[in-house]
């Protein structure tokens, strides 16, 4: 790999590098590099015997983070779940004997082949060993598992190999391996001819130049909505409320306070976007006066605030709506699918994503959430407490079908 040469093709993808106890593990060192030269992050996750042939430190100086390799090593997170859930692809390379046949199994005795039971996106397989040993019976038999379950197993190359024997066995070059990861994700890209228009966040309604009006919402499901939409192919425009949470990478961002700033960027963005999903909590209320010095408190015994209602940002775009599709969120505190109905008919959506806020886990705030998704054309399906991202994921899977591939409405826009 030319090091000067700095590629593109993976910009903004999130790849896990499994590496496993070959001889060939040096080579993932350059795979790394390679990986990061085409504008990948990766997360490197090795094998105890990986470990022998290279040090860890070497990766995690080259990946510029902690390399996983002991499962119960948790530190703040657990890792086996949060790294498979955040990558876009999953790469093993090189891919020993033993790890094609645990992975064939499903044993999960060690933090990779523990992570490989929860990847939902691509798993690449680029295997390295003896001629004898990739020739086995057994090793035959799991490839061939392994392939049938979706997973691409890359063919290692002819040559030369650490026993002296020239054999099939070799580790495929960086390139082939590059090609495949790239093509993998291609496959799975199936919202990339959408431009997504993605609202998150909570809205700010000020009272005065130091207070303001708004809500419990911490703009993590949007977010994660607009973060899952990039990584299947979508372009993301994501128009977020005030929120500690950084910008998905690859997604543009537009920061907005108010409920009517929050319509205007909206409304701006609308024409362009094929497919608009608001997961915002935007403020339905908001003071009739802002005052313009800070309002103080001496002599008063109570204080009347006067509200406005703000403009109903999805019944306004919804007016002005030529093909887009059109998603909303209803969090609710009680009949929360009545509700979700109610809401999902009177604003002439074709998604309505519904949730009860009041549930001790999920709702706002939290990193997961329970969701029922019911839609213009009458399916309804349910997903029990997972993390915002997995939502998101199954979300865009609900859309995609009902409303991209099958687009019937069952009833007409009130
Ligand atoms: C010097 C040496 C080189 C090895 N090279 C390979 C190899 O290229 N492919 C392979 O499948 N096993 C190879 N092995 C055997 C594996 O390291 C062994 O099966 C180990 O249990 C694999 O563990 P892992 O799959 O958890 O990384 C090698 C062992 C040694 C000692």
């Amino acid at each position: 790999m030319d090091e000067t040469r700095v590629g593109t093709r993976l910009s903004g993808k999130r790849i896990a590098l499994g590496v496993t106890g070959s001889i060939a593990a040096y080579k993932a060192v350059g795979l790394l590099r390679a990986l990061r030269c085409e504008g990948a992050t990766v997360s490197v996750v090795m094998t105890r015997a990986a470990t022998k042939f290279v040090t860890p430190l070497t990766f995690e100086v080259l990946s510029g983070t902690r390399v996983v390799t002991d499962l119960f090593d948790a530190h703040e997170e657990i890792t086996h779940l949060t790294i498979p859930e955040r990558v876009d692809a999953f790469l093993v390379a090189p891919a020993t004997a033993n790890f094609l046949a645990k992975a064939a199994l499903g044993l999960a005795d060690d933090a990779l082949t523990t992570m490989l039971l929860s990847v939902r996106g691509p798993i690449i397989v680029a295997p390295a060993m003896d001629g004898d040993m990739w020739s086995h019976p057994t090793v035959v038999e799991h490839v061939q598992t392994l392939r049938a379950r979706g997973v691409v197993v890359l063919e290692p190359e002819v040559g030369p190999l650490a026993s002296g024997q020239v054999a099939q066995g070799r580790l495929c070059g960086e390139s082939t391996i590059l090609a495949a990861v790239d093509a993998a994700l291609a496959a799975q890209c199936d919202w990339h001819d959408q431009v997504v228009l993605v609202s998150a966040g909570p809205t700010q309604e000020p009272i005065d130049p130091v207070r303001f009006l708004s809500n419990r919402s911490s703009g993590k499901m949007g977010y994660a909505i607009a973060d899952a939409a990039r990584a299947r192919g979508a372009e993301v425009i994501l128009v977020s409320g005030p929120s500690s949470l950084s910008a998905p990478p690859g997604v543009t961002m537009i920061r907005v306070n108010t409920a009517a700033e929050m319509a205007d960027t909206l409304f701006q963005n609308f024409r362009a976007c094929t497919v608009l999903i608001m997961a915002a909590a935007v403020a339905d209320f908001r003071p009739k006066e802002v005052a313009q010095q800070k309002v103080k408190k001496y002599g008063k015994a109570d204080m009347t605030l006067e509200l406005e209602s703000t403009t109903d940002i999805l019944t306004m775009l919804s007016a002005h709506r030529t093909s887009q599709i059109v998603v909303g969120f209803a969090a609710e505190t009680e009949q929360v699918l009545s509700h979700a109905h109610e809401k999902l008919k009177a604003k002439g959506l074709d998604l309505i994503v519904a949730n009860d806020v009041t549930q001790a886990e999920g709702g706002f705030g939290s990193d997961d959430n329970a969701a029922v998704i019911l839609t213009a054309t009458g399916e309804q399906r349910a997903f029990g407490l997972m993390s915002k991202r997995r939502l998101a994921d199954e979300i865009l899977t609900a859309v995609h079908e009902f409303c991209l591939v099958r687009p019937q409405r069952k009833f007409p826009v009130e």
